[in-house]
């Protein structure tokens, strides 16, 4: 037996629990994980919360989590890329990475870099994934102005920095706590609300290429209102817009894969791309993890650690 987050109805974080469950056995071409670090993700709150029923269910008894980096403690029948005792970054599309054990597909991983630390593999999938395609989507170069919502948010912070490396100016829309932050990554940071417009105009006198929206409930107007053109608006928090507008809706399906883990992994271990890791927790600690990042002011990943 081993220990995993479960909850059995719909609600806030007080129906999440940790308990014993029956080890998971990796079938043909899988992995037995031991995990060391599960990164969360606002999705999983909102599944939890029942909010996208008609999109994604849950059943359950459900577990949760689809970010891991661990130790490989088994593999299944026909798996040669791996073997007991590799350490690696993954995925799970399982709902089952806060565990002490699960299980993923020998295809959704890969090897973790010594340089990077475990709480942060741990946390690289789902936002990872996210940042490179929406950069890629709207894909920026060299004389680009770039606005990104939510910039320092666990989308936003790698996104601000993949979209720098293009050699686009980045203008990071965020709240004065995250601006340093941001300044020490080459981004321009402008702060949300009331005037924001104004203000990104000011920033960005030459005008405005492409936005990606992280945050929703209007940055894509705003986009269109700086006169980008939709094809070059990306946003992965507001699904009426791409019927409404145009615009592009890339986000973890479009960028989920182990080459993309693999990529990202390699630039962290060279110190070209920070993941900032605002807090772990326990996995006991599931509920207070979730609610901290219902909070909405995460700067980067908060992580489970089993
Ligand atoms: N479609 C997909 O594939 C996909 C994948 C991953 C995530 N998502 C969605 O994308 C969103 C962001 O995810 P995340 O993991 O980056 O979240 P997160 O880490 O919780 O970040 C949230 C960010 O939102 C900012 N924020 C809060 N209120 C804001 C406002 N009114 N205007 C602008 N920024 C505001 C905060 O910035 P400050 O602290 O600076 O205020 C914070 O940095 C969530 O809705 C998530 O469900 C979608």
């Amino acid at each position: 037996m081993s220990r995993a987050v479960r909850f059995d109805e719909y609600g806030g974080v007080d129906v999440l629990n940790v308990v014993e469950v029956e080890d998971p056995v990796p079938g043909p071409g899988q992995l037995l994980i031991r995990v060391k670090a599960a990164g969360i993700n606002p999705g999983e709150g909102k599944i939890r919360e029942g909010l996208l029923h008609e999109r994604w269910p849950a059943t359950f008894p459900s577990g949760q989590g689809s970010d891991l980096a661990g130790v490989v403690e088994a593999v299944g029948a026909g798996v040669d890329a791996f073997q007991a005792g590799d350490e690696v970054i993954g995925f799970t599309d399982d709902r089952a990475s806060q565990a002490e054990l699960a299980v993923i597909d020998a295809a959704h991983a890969t090897r973790r870099p010594a340089g990077v630390p475990w709480e942060v593999a741990g946390a690289l999938f789902v936002a990872g994934a996210t940042a490179y395609a929406a950069v890629r989507a709207v894909n920026p170069s060299a004389g680009d102005t770039v606005v990104v919502s939510g910039a320092a948010g666990g989308v936003g912070s790698l996104t601000v920095q993949l979209a720098r490396r293009s050699g686009a100016t980045v203008i990071g829309l965020a709240s004065e706590h995250n601006h340093e932050w941001l300044r020490g990554h080459g981004v321009v940071p402008v702060t949300y609300g009331e005037g924001v417009a104004d203000r990104v105009r000011a920033a960005a006198p030459e005008g405005v290429d492409a936005l990606i929206d992280t945050v929703g409930g209007g940055y894509v107007e705003l986009g269109l209102e700086l006169g980008v053109a939709p094809d070059r608006i990306d946003t992965i928090a507001d699904f009426s817009a791409p019927a409404k507008y145009g615009v592009k809706a890339e986000g973890n399906a479009a960028g989920a894969s182990a080459e993309t883990l693999a990529q990202l992994a390699a630039l962290i271990d060279e110190g070209a791309l920070e993941m900032p890791i605002a807090a772990t927790y326990p996995l006991d600690q599931v509920r207070e993890a979730y609610a901290e990042l219902e909070r909405n002011h995460t700067r980067g990943k908060i992580v489970l650690v089993p």
